[in-house]
C-alpha cells in the first residue's frame, strides 16, 4: 500500500511545469482509434490512467509505442472485440470505447465504467445521443450491447451539458451519415481538443467550445497528429498550492484563460497573483478574505478544484461558502479536514467554512483523486506529519506529482510498504 507523507509548513519556492491534461488525454486516447492508420499524440501525461487505457487498446490489437511523452498508435490491426469488465472498471473514461468502437464498427459491447465515487454518475446522456444516432442498446446487468445498422445524423439536446457524453455522441456521429447537432453542449477546453483531433484525422467538427457542436459525417478518418493541452485542473491545484504556501512559485505552461475562473477568485481573497501569457506567479497571503463559490460547466469555476480550494478557505478571515452543483458525493474530504482543524459544516450540497484555523498534521485517507489533491495541498500548510493513505486515487491523474512538490521545497515522500 502507497502513501504519502508530508511534513508541512514548508515555503514553496521555484517552477513548477504542468504537464498535458488528464481528462483531454483520456479522451483522445479512445479517439485514436476511430483512424484507420497512425496517429501521434503529444504531451500525454504519465498517469495510471493513461497506463490503463492502453491497456484496452493493446486488447485490441492497436501496436502503441510510448517515448517520453510521445505516443504513437498504429490502428492498422485493430479487432472490436468485447472490453472485459476488469479493464473498463479501471477508470471512467473507459465509456469513450463506446462511442469510438459504435462510430468505427458500429457494435460495441462493454460494460459500465468505473472511476471514482463521487456521485451516481449516470451515462444516460451518452445513449441517449447514441439512440438518437440510430443505436438499438441492450443493457444486461452493468453491460451495454450497442449496435446499429446505420448511424444516421440527428439533433440532439443534452438535458445536462455532460462533458462525456458532449464527446462520446461526437465519437459515435464523426462517421455517422449526414449532420448531426449536439444542443446545450458541454464547453470545456478538453472538448476542443478532442475536436481538433478529430479533424486532423479527416473529421467535419465545428462549434466545439460553444453550446451547439455541428457534426458532418464522413467516410474514413486517416493519419492524425495532435498535442494534449495543458491540464488546467493540475494548474489549478499547484496554483492553490501556491496561495498557500508559495514565496513567488511560478507555475508554467499553462493557458492562462483556462483557470480564470479560479485566479479572479484568489484575487478577489487578495492574494498576490501575477498572470503572464503562459505561466504565472504566487505568493501567499496572511490576510485573506472570505469568498462564495459555486460548482459549474466550464467557463464557471470547476468542481474538480472545488475541493483543494476548501483547503484555502480555511485560512480565510471569516466565513466562506461552497456550493457544489455537479457532484452529490464530493465532500469527503471534510471529515479528514475537520480533523485536522479545520471548522467545516456541511449542509447538503453547500458547505460553510469557517476561518481562519489552523490544520495540524494527522493521518487519513484519499477517499478520491481531487479529496487526494485537496488533502495533499493540506499537508503542505499543517504543522507536523501528515500521512495519505490509498494514493492510488491521486496518482491516477498528477504526473510526478511528489518530485513537483519536493523540486519546490516540500518535504514530500512516497512511501511503499
Ligand atoms: N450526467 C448525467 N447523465 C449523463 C452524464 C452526466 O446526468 O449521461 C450528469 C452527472 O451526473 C453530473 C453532470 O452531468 O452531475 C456532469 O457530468 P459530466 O458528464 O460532465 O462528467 P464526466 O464527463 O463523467 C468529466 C471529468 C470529471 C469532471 C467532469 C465535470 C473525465 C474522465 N472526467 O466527467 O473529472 O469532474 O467532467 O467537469 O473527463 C476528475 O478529473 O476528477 C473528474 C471527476
Amino acid at each position: 500500500m502507497k502513501k504519502i507523507k508530508i511534513n508541512g509548513g514548508k515555503e514553496l519556492k521555484g517552477t513548477i511545469k504542468i504537464s498535458g491534461a488528464k481528462n483531454s488525454a483520456v479522451a483522445l486516447v479512445p479517439a485514436s482509434l476511430l483512424s484507420d492508420g497512425i496517429v501521434t499524440i503529444d504531451n500525454i501525461p504519465d498517469i495510471s490512467d493513461i497506463d490503463a487505457l492502453n491497456e484496452i487498446l493493446e486488447f485490441l490489437g492497436a501496436k502503441v509505442k510510448r517515448e517520453n511523452d510521445w505516443m504513437i498508435i498504429d490502428q492498422t490491426n485493430l479487432k472490436n472485440k468485447e472490453i472485459p469488465e476488469s479493464k473498463a472498471k479501471k477508470l471512467r473514461a473507459s465509456y469513450y470505447f463506446m462511442g469510438a468502437l459504435l462510430g468505427k464498427y458500429k457494435k460495441v459491447e462493454i460494460y459500465f465504467p468505473g472511476g471514482c465515487s463521487i456521485g451516481a454518475r449516470p451515462i444516460n446522456l451518452h445513449l441517449k445521443g447514441f439512440a438518437a444516432l440510430g443505436a438499438n442498446i441492450v443493457e444486461k446487468g452493468n453491460k451495454y450491447l450497442i449496435e446499429a445498422d446505420e448511424l444516421k445524423g440527428n439533433n440532439i439536446y443534452l438535458d445536462v451539458p455532460s462533458v462525456g457524453a458532449t464527446i462520446n455522441i461526437m465519437l459515435a456521429a464523426v462517421k455517422a451519415q449526414g449532420l448531426t447537432v449536439i444542443e446545450n453542449a458541454a464547453k470545456e477546453p478538453e472538448i476542443v481538443n478532442v475536436a481538433t483531433f478529430l479533424n486532423n484525422m479527416g473529421a467535419k467538427i465545428t462549434g466545439a467550445g460553444t453550446s451547439e457542436i455541428r457534426i458532418k459525417g464522413v467516410n474514413k478518418l486517416g493519419n492524425g497528429f495532435t498535442e494534449v493541452i495543458p491540464d488546467r485542473i493540475e494548474a489549478g491545484t499547484y496554483v492553490i498550492a501556491g496561495a498557500l504556501m508559495g514565496n513567488k512559485l511560478k507555475i508554467e505552461n499553462i493557458i492562462p484563460e483556462h483557470i480564470e475562473s479560479l485566479t479572479l477568485k484568489l484575487k478577489e481573497m487578495h492574494i498576490p497573483i501575477e498572470i503572464y501569457d503562459d505561466y504565472l506567479i504566487i505568493s501567499k497571503c496572511n490576510n485573506m478574505k472570505p469568498v462564495s463559490i459555486k460548482t459549474q460547466g466550464y467557463p464557471g469555476f470547476a468542481t474538480d478544484l472545488q475541493q483543494p480550494m476548501t483547503v484555502l478557505l480555511v485560512g480565510a478571515n471569516g466565513t466562506s461558502v461552497l456550493e457544489e452543483t455537479i457532484y452529490e458525493n464530493r465532500f469527503q474530504n471534510i471529515p479528514f479536514l475537520n480533523e485536522m482543524g479545520a471548522d467545516i459544516i456541511i449542509d447538503s450540497r453547500k458547505i460553510y467554512i469557517k476561518g481562519p484555523k489552523k490544520l495540524s498534521g494527522k493521518e487519513i485517507i484519499a477517499t478520491d483523486l481531487r479529496a487526494g489533491a485537496c488533502l495533499v495541498l493540506a499537508g503542505l500548510k499543517a504543522d507536523g506529519i501528515t500521512i495519505i493513505k490509498e494514493v492510488e486515487h491521486i496518482l491516477r491523474g498528477y504526473e510526478n506529482i511528489i518530485e513537483k512538490l519536493k523540486n519546490v521545497g516540500a518535504d514530500i515522500v512516497l512511501v511503499d510498504e
